[in-house]
């Protein structure tokens, strides 16, 4: 059977200061299609339980719906506070969350909720926390596993900000491969694998982005499948040139993992990160450089990785800094393949921005009580700009005008280097105590141009 071309999601570097993409809003549901009138648009609301609860998912979910009803609400992304006069929510939901309404409220379309059919998802996260591969005998770890929904990503994929749908995207064509598998859609007719290739520069948020959808489809996928696990491939620690027995290692990993694809009710993440890494080490096991033993783990490693794709209850992700093909057959035929650049400018500003609220939330940051509408979304942020209180220097309002400068002046940095900006802007500051926006956005935009000046050419 011959491969199907790859659908790649791509999202090379849109324009600086679009907004948005033009694809409606669309959530995943596991479960049968209800018959919606055609105008309904279905909305994910996720509801995550308390750690204490013990109640059935069912009821949480009838609860949350006939709560929803009650509101007249206009829908859009973000958290619906549990109703406080409601002592079976309070008990039991930590909180109520609306997701994926974001292309419509970016295309200025109200989501009323009349116009809205909810999806409630319920889940508990996990707690245990990574659990690593510990062999007890000095050797690094092979691999590291989470029961998802994990704790430790909680929020991860609300934190990571791309434009162009990248993210729903990528949510709905995994879900468009898990629902084609789980109906049984005969592969010799229509193909599609479950193999995500995320690639890209460094620091542009892969490796975040594959945990992150893996926590999402395990919340979005939890009817069908009521346990969740990822497991993170240490690729590098199986070419240890002190392995000598990383054949056994390979195949002690893989065992593993059959253990839980077998189980039908499990849905499997397999992440290997820096994919790249095998066919290197592949090119210099063959060259002579690398000790022969790696040759046969790679071989090993990659004929276990075919064998397992073929597993319904799998998907694999893979990252990689190189955008040119990869030589290697199994990631070469992913169908899921996407791009991640650099953060554009818009994306420049709503990290920024979320950095902002988070220094004001701890306190770092004084003196910016009403941080919404000072710094509003980049949205708000264009009507707001030709504003005259805007131009004026004096003026609180004036603070978006110099974030969004700030932005501008951030252009060819990493997501990962956006991120650092604030803690370094703040170590540079003469007075770090009660330090004012103003005066922090302008350290920023400094420590910004420095950072570019040292970026490679
Ligand atoms: N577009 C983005 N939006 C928000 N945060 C981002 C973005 N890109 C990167 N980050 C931040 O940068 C950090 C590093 O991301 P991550 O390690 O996932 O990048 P990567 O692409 O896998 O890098 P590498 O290629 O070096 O492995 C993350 O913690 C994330 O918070
Ligand atoms: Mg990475």
């Amino acid at each position: 059977m011959s491969a199907s071309s790859p659908m790649e999601v791509s999202m090379q570097n849109p324009q600086d200061g679009g907004i948005g993409d033009q694809n409606g809003g669309v959530t995943i549901n596991s479960a049968p299609s209800p018959i919606l009138p055609q105008d309904k648009v279905l909305v994910s609301v996720e509801v995550s339980l308390k750690p204490s609860s013990t109640a059935r998912a069912n009821d949480v979910q009838s609860a949350v719906e006939r709560m929803l009803e009650k509101r007249s609400l206009s829908y859009s992304d973000g958290p619906v506070p549990v109703p406080l006069d409601d002592r079976f929510l309070t008990e039991n939901v930590q909180s109520i969350c609306i997701c994926d309404t974001d292309e419509w409220v970016q295309n200025h379309e109200i989501l009323l909720f009349w116009q809205v059919k909810p999806v409630v998802h319920v889940f508990q996260l996990s707690e245990e926390g990574a659990c690593e591969d510990v062999s007890g005998d000095g050797q690094p770890s092979t691999f590291n596993e989470w029961i998802l929904p994990a704790k430790e990503f909680d929020g991860m994929w609300e934190s990571l900000i791309y434009e162009s749908g990248l993210k729903q995207r990528l949510l709905r064509y995994a879900a468009s491969a898990l629902l084609f598998t789980e109906k049984g859609v005969n592969p010799f007719l229509v193909s599609w694998n479950r193999i995500v290739l995320l690639h890209g520069p460094p620091g542009t948020g892969k490796t975040s982005l594959c945990k992150a959808l893996a926590q999402k489809l395990s919340i979005r996928f939890n009817s069908r499948y009521p346990q969740c696990q990822l497991i993170e491939v240490n690729a590098h620690s199986l070419f240890s040139k002190w392995f000598s027995e990383s054949g056994k290692l390979v195949a002690k990993l893989f065992s593993k993992i059959q253990e839980m694809v077998d189980e039908e009710n499990n849905l499997v993440f397999v992440l290997i990160d820096e994919v790249e890494s095998l066919a290197a080490a592949r090119k210099a096991a063959l060259s002579g450089s690398e000790p022969s033993d790696s040759i046969r783990v790679v071989n090993a490693l990659l004929t276990q990785l075919d064998k397992l794709k073929s597993a319904p209850n799998v998907i694999i992700l893979t990252t990689s800094n190189i955008t040119a093909a990869i030589d290697i057959a199994f990631v070469d035929r992913a169908d899921i393949k996407a791009y991640v650049g650099p953060p554009t400018l818009q994306a420049r500003y709503e990290i920024l921005r979320s950095c902002l609220h988070e220094l004001v939330r701890t306190g770092i940051l004084s003196h910016l009580e009403d941080c919404e509408s000072m710094l509003p979304n980049f949205a708000s942020l264009k009507e707001k700009l030709n504003m005259p209180e805007v131009q004026d220097a004096q003026t609180p309002l004036h603070l978006c005008k110099q974030l969004f400068e700030t932005a501008e002046a951030c252009e060819g940095l990493s997501g990962r280097s956006l991120r650092k900006l604030p803690f370094l802007a703040h170590a540079a500051l003469a007075n770090p105590y009660g330090c004012d926006p103003s005066k922090f956005l302008s350290t920023m935009t400094d420590t910004a141009r420095r950072e570019r000046s040292e970026l490679p050419d």
